[in-house]
């Protein structure tokens, strides 16, 4: 197959959240432009309107209004957050500063994901919750807080926004610290563009909720992690190449990218401004032979979600490739450590997770095989790419599960030249 063609993905999940939740908090209407439109991005939006917040449909290409109301109001009945960690770990914090009871629950997915991790450090700011085990449905039972200074236990962009989150509302300080590398800062750049203090010192985030938020406009830049797996397909194919225009290359997003540059994939960046703090670029690709990479625990924060793409590019590269410390893995939206390594070997590959390490060796026999997604978006769209190579004969058990991040994806990937 040849690659072709300028595409745009769609608008970056991480933004589009913290978008619609900081503009419900605002008093007064907000536009965000070019917000992402899937599944999890309603599920946030959703929820939002039951706490007071009127939020203009979400469809493609259009200007999404919201009206915030400065402090939310009391849900009539249970929050239901769908397949989304983030809409439920995010919204956790900002409830946990309302002095009101509410319920959160998800999909059959999101219930069994880890929920102590944010409701542990709100407890040490004086929040209350009724839960079983560790996961959801979960009773928020928000009030005055007290100010947090915190060592973070895993880096996760959800615990910090989730603690900046319940400071904002709550007015008081937060202080917190990741244990290794940086996990994504979109919060910390959208609150400092609002003009609060907000700043890393000697290894802690400090922020100071210093006033309320102000209605804003924000265009959402395009998704890294959903342009990595069409940057995946095109890494993979026989000739061509690709440009993806607008996408969002924070740094603290961009680890996939250089591990890619390591595993000697051709790839220009050409920058094209920023918005509301967000450096926006083109990225353009060229099909490149790959070698294996190792990939260190500092730099998985940066590349988390990247990790299934960049699974199934080793078992296509030359050599052997280790990713360490991968165990968060196995609190994504499926246990996907195990799940990498077990449908790599379902299409004739050889990889292992043991521990939190994951080994993958590169091959070249065509990937032939089906594929157990257990409903995860990335794990359906990672081998969809796979399925991309010559001679390979790849069944996804489930591809429509992609429209959680990346509506559109099936289509994007036939228009670039991806498949038969
Ligand atoms: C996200 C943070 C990451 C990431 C998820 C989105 C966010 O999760 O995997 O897809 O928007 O804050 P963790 O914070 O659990 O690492």
């Amino acid at each position: 197959m040849r690659v072709s063609g300028t595409v745009r993905v769609p608008g970056d999940k991480s933004i589009t959240h913290r978008a619609l939740l900081l503009a419900a908090m605002a008093r007064g209407r907000s536009h965000i432009g070019g917000a992402l439109t899937s599944l999890d991005a309603r599920s946030s939006a959703r929820v939002l309107r039951q706490l007071g917040a009127a939020i203009s449909r979400l469809r493609d290409g259009a200007v999404i209004a919201v009206d915030g109301c400065g402090r939310l109001r009391r849900p009539a009945r249970t929050l239901d957050c769908g397949n989304s960690g983030t809409t439920a770990r995010l919204l956790t914090g900002l409830l946990a500063a309302h002095r009101f009871r509410a319920t959160l629950s998800g999909d059959r997915s999101l219930r069994r994901r880890p929920m102590r991790r944010v409701t542990d450090p709100l407890t040490l700011m004086g929040a209350r919750f009724a839960m079983d085990g560790d996961g959801l449905p979960l009773e928020v039972r928000g009030g005055p807080l007290r100010p947090i200074r915190y060592d973070m236990p895993v880096s996760s962009a959800q615990i910090k926004s989730a603690l900046l989150l319940a400071g904002l509302a709550g007015g008081v300080a937060v202080a917190l610290r990741e244990p290794t590398g940086q996990s994504r800062d979109h919060t910390e750049r959208l609150l400092g563009a609002f003009g609060f203090p907000i700043g890393l010192r000697d290894g802690w985030l400090e922020f100071e909720p210093a006033g309320r938020i102000a209605p804003f406009d924000l265009q959402v830049p395009g998704d890294i992690s959903s342009a990595a797996f069409l940057i995946g397909a095109a890494l993979l194919a026989e000739g061509g190449e690709l440009r993806l225009s607008g996408v969002g290359v924070n740094p603290t997003r961009t680890g996939s990218l250089a591990v890619l540059r390591r595993m000697g994939a051709t790839l220009e960046i050409v920058a094209g401004g920023s918005e509301l703090a967000e450096p926006v670029a083109d990225v353009i690709v060229a099909p490149t032979p790959l070698r294996g990479a190792d990939v260190a625990a500092a730099e998985i924060p940066g590349l988390i979600d990247e990790i299934p793409l960049l699974a199934v590019l080793a078992s296509r590269a030359e050599g052997v490739s280790v990713f360490h410390e991968v165990g968060e893995l196995r609190v994504k939206e499926s246990d996907r450590l195990a799940l990498i390594a077990e449908n790599l070997r379902a299409v004739g590959a050889r990889a292992e997770a043991s521990g939190n390490t994951l080994h993958v060796e590169g091959g070249a026999a065509p990937p032939r095989g089906r594929v157990r997604t257990a409903g995860d978006h990335r794990l359906a769209m990672a081998f969809a790419v796979l399925g991309t190579v010559r001679g390979a004969r790849v069944t996804v058990d489930d591809r429509r599960c992609a429209d959680v991040s990346f509506p559109g994806f099936d289509a994007l990937l036939r228009q670039i030249g991806g498949r038969r």
